[in-house]
């Protein structure tokens, strides 16, 4: 869903502050600035998730600036959850390299669409709609996503409502949760630091 480009490529000068949309181009291309090496893994996903994700966006391969296009690498322990997150910019596709994975996404009014897939089985995620990936078999999971964005940006629901930085404020979460200040400090104690 990013503009179209008007020339064959484009490759990000990271080093120039981006422009309205993208970064300039590089004056001087090589063979090299049109591969990228980061997608095969194995990721460290020891973490309180059991998650981890490798982008393959404008940010790590420049080469897609313009392009309208990115990929991740997302890796999961058995039981690890890629939390309830959306993207602003982009559509999401993806497919299951490794194990099983249980995989939803939630409409506007609410409705959970899920299914458990397996290696070479595919899903699509609506643009900025909330989703989640949770690894329900025995050995690790594996999946590789596309997006229609150079970067499609992540609102990852937990860290943004608990771990913002500054905070918002206890009250804002305690009504809205319909819970109280104790199980609001609570859950912030997990999340600081995330931003
Ligand atoms: C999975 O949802 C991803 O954003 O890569
Ligand atoms: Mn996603």
């Amino acid at each position: 869903s990013d503009s179209d480009p008007l020339q064959d490529f484009c490759f990000g000068d990271l080093k120039a502050s981006p422009s309205i949309n993208g970064f300039p181009c590089k004056s001087a291309v090589s063979l090299s600035d049109f591969f990228y090496s980061g997608l095969g893994g194995p990721l460290d996903t020891s973490n309180s998730d059991g998650y981890a994700v490798a982008p393959a966006n404008v940010l790590t391969f420049p080469g897609l600036n313009t392009l309208g296009l990115s990929m991740n690498d997302v890796e999961l322990d058995p039981d690890g959850v890629n939390p309830p997150h959306s993207h602003p910019r982009a559509s999401e596709v993806g497919t299951v390299i490794e194990g099983l994975v249980f995989v939803g996404f939630l409409t506007t009014n609410n409705t959970l669409y899920s299914k458990t897939l397996e290696a070479g089985e595919a899903f699509v995620i609506p643009r900025g709609l909330v989703h989640f990936q949770w690894n329900v078999g025995r050995v690790r999971a594996r999946l590789i996503t596309a997006f229609n964005s150079q970067l499609p940006g992540t609102v990852v629901l937990p860290n943004t409502l608990f771990g913002s930085n500054p905070p918002i404020p206890n009250a804002i979460l305690v009504r809205a949760f319909r819970t109280d200040f104790t199980t609001v400090r609570n859950l912030k104690s997990n999340f600081s630091g995330c931003s």
